[in-house]
């Protein structure tokens, strides 16, 4: 097949809304502060009994009951995820048992935040070898279990979710090449501290410098490497890390007035690798992005790391 495309998507998040004015009753914050410097208002946190693999079974469920396909067409189940406890079977088998897909190859990519973008360009890759005809490419986290919650500047960042995409073979290709790649030598500005109790750490100003200096010229190469342009592009759909640095991304990337920009950050916090898929999922579900236009997914973090291409919405 000369590609595929995103023919269904899904998301799911905890019911429990986690407030600003909740957080800064526990740590010495307030919702000024968070709003003004993070743009975020809300996320959703998942209760003690609330996994990662409930998470992604059931944005995964939604996004395999719109594409109106029968859990023995998917071939390859992948859960993109970093927060995740279970190792072995991993959160894919896991998700494939739930949902009774039969013998599809099951695996968990772990790319930090950037892991949504990778596993859906190792997906579309695997359905051009014609390897599998139909997948299953998920972010799912549960990044409570891994936040400081006595630590003010990572706390009040977080949040759990889950989004899902169904990918099928096609003719006419609706994922454009990838733009991808790491600087492992500044791994150490995002990561997970302490391996028995793992914990968020990141060295903010860091990241900010790095998301605004270097990503506008791989969102920049992931568009040209489509045949396009960002003013072609009818949305973008970056890693939702936070508000500002968002902002300051897309700013310089001379889109068109009408572009959809994701700003679930806003109500969801940072949800790492299931930030782009969640947002995408919502955009569509909410019609604000028209089928077949053309987004822009970026997702970057821990690594460093980075993934983006251009996609048809479905
Ligand atoms: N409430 C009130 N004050 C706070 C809070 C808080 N929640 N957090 C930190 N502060 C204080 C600090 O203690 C510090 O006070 P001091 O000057 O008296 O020491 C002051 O605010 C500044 O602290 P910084 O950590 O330097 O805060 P900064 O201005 O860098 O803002 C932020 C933090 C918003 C995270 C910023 O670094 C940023 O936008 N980083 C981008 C990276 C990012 O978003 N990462 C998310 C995860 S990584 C990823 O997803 C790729």
């Amino acid at each position: 097949m000369p590609g595929s495309r995103i023919t269904a998507l899904g998301h799911h998040q905890p019911d429990r809304v986690l407030t600003n004015d909740d957080l800064a009753a526990v740590v010495d914050t307030s919702d000024e502060w968070i709003r003004r410097r993070t743009g975020i208002a809300t996320r959703r946190i998942a209760g003690p009994d609330e996994s990662v693999t409930d998470l992604a079974a059931a944005a995964a469920g939604k996004a395999l009951a719109a594409a109106g396909l029968d859990p023995s067409d998917i071939g390859l189940v992948t859960v993109a995820t970093c927060s995740a406890v279970d190792r072995c079977p991993s959160i894919a088998a896991q998700v494939a048992a739930r949902l009774g897909i039969p013998s599809a190859v099951a695996f968990d990519l772990n790319n930090g935040c950037a892991g949504f973008c990778t596993a859906l360009a190792c997906a579309d890759h695997a359905l051009r070898a014609g390897a599998a005809r139909h997948a299953l490419v998920i972010g799912a986290e549960k990044m409570s279990d891994v936040t400081d919650w006595t630590d003010r500047s990572t706390c009040v960042l977080l949040g759990d979710g889950a989004g899902a995409a169904v990918l099928s073979a096609a003719e006419d290709a609706g994922i454009g090449p990838v733009a991808w790649g790491s600087d492992p030598t500044r791994g150490n500005a995002v990561r997970l501290v302490d391996e028995w109790q793992p914990r968020f750490a990141q060295e903010g100003q860091a990241v900010f410098r790095w998301v605004t200096g270097e990503l506008p010229d791989i969102a920049r190469r992931a568009c040209e490497l489509a045949g396009l342009t960002p003013a072609d592009l009818a949305g973008v759909v970056t890693h939702q890390a936070n508000l500002r640095i968002i902002e300051a991304l897309v700013r310089q990337l001379d889109l068109s007035p009408d572009a959809v920009v994701a700003q679930d950050v806003v109500e969801s916090g940072n949800t790492s690798a299931a930030s782009v898929p969640l947002a995408l999922s919502k955009l569509v579900q909410r019609r604000e992005l028209p089928s077949g236009a053309p987004v822009l997914l970026l997702a970057f973090g821990g690594g460093l790391s980075w993934a983006g291409q251009v996609v048809s919405c479905p």
